[in-house]
């Protein structure tokens, strides 16, 4: 989708957007793979409720990216514009033991500039790839911990509303790779509060998690993390892998040697074939487990 026509380009610069023309998701992405749009990229919060506005006046269909690293996005030129939040600076502000992080900031970023203000709790988190706005929207979560339990307070646009709104904590719920935001909410900062713990201490965590991860997980190839979503009581890695399917790959699309929920770009796949290893794979584990794997992994697919 391309927006090419001057006076709305020049509606957007008003806007404070930053227009990037003819980009590549496969390169704002942690899988490699996806089209060319148009990018948004935003540098004002508070241009977001005029920017919607925007967008749907002109009817340009639209999609919030966060990092990119929980995402497959579909081949060719996409039908759908990308809005992405510019990096502020500073993206982190200290509080005691508040930290006002903003959505765009780099999760792991984070969580080491905290542990070095001597909070932590999220040591876990160390590793896992995105921004925080990612994490949040879907409680992101590793090693016994998840994002949500340490939210304070959230800043986002809330599209059915039209409106920014700051949420606290508790009116949110956070589940297993799951919150109560709704789908097109935008999440623009949040404010964590975390337990005091000595920088030392928070390290020491960061560095057993960090082994754990690099034990287990394909940390230099190309990935969307997991692909799908553990059954209660079940690791879909566990099932897949049981199976003998590590190594089967459609095109290089390919089931990780390392883990087997973690489905790797091993060259120039395709969302093609991304998605048809995804469902060979959920075929083959509902045969023989008779659980039907939900993707963790978010497909935006034309
Ligand atoms: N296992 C296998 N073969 C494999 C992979 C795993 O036998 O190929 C076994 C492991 O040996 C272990 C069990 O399955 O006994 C669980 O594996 P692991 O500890 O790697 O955890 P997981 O359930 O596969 C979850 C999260 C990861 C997170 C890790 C660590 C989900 C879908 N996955 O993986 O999160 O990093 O725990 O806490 O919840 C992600 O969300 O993208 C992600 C990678």
């Amino acid at each position: 989708m391309r927006v090419d026509d001057r006076k709305l380009i020049a509606e957007l610069a008003s806007l404070g957007i930053d227009l990037r023309s003819g980009t590549s998701l496969a390169e704002l992405t942690s899988l490699g793979i996806g089209g060319t749009t148009d990018l948004l990229r935003i540098t004002r919060h508070d241009s977001i409720p005029a920017l919607i506005e925007f967008l749907e006046r002109h009817r340009i269909p639209y999609k919030f990216l966060g990092g990119g690293s929980n995402l497959l996005v579909g081949d060719g030129e996409l039908p759908w514009v990308i809005l992405q939040l510019a990096k502020p600076d500073p993206e982190i502000v200290i509080e005691g033991t508040l930290a006002h992080v903003d959505a765009a900031a780099d999760l792991g970023r984070t969580v080491t500039y905290c542990a070095k203000h001597d909070l932590g709790g999220m040591e876990g988190l160390i590793g896992v790839p995105g921004t925080v706005g990612g994490a949040l929207r879907m409680n992101a979560g590793a090693y016994g911990m998840q994002i949500g339990s340490y939210v304070r307070e959230v800043k986002l646009y809330r599209a059915a509303q039209r409106r920014i709104e700051i949420l606290r904590g508790t009116q949110i719920s956070f589940e297993y790779r799951h919150t109560s935001f709704a789908p097109d909410d935008m999440m623009l900062a949040v404010t964590l509060e975390l337990p005091s713990k000595p920088y030392k201490e928070i390290l020491q965590g960061i560095r057993i998690c960090n082994e754990k991860r690099r034990s287990s997980q394909p940390l230099g190839q190309k990935s969307a993390g997991c692909i799908f979503k553990n059954p209660p009581g079940a690791s879909a890695g566990r099932m897949i892998d049981e199976l003998g399917l590590k190594g089967l790959s459609v095109g290089d699309a390919k089931v990780s040697d390392r883990h087997a929920n973690f489905f790797v770009n091993a060259g120039q796949a395709s969302a093609r074939d991304m998605l048809s290893l995804i469902a060979d794979v959920r075929g083959r584990v509902e045969k023989a487990f008779g659980v039907k794997l939900e993707n963790e992994v978010v497909v935006w697919n034309a």
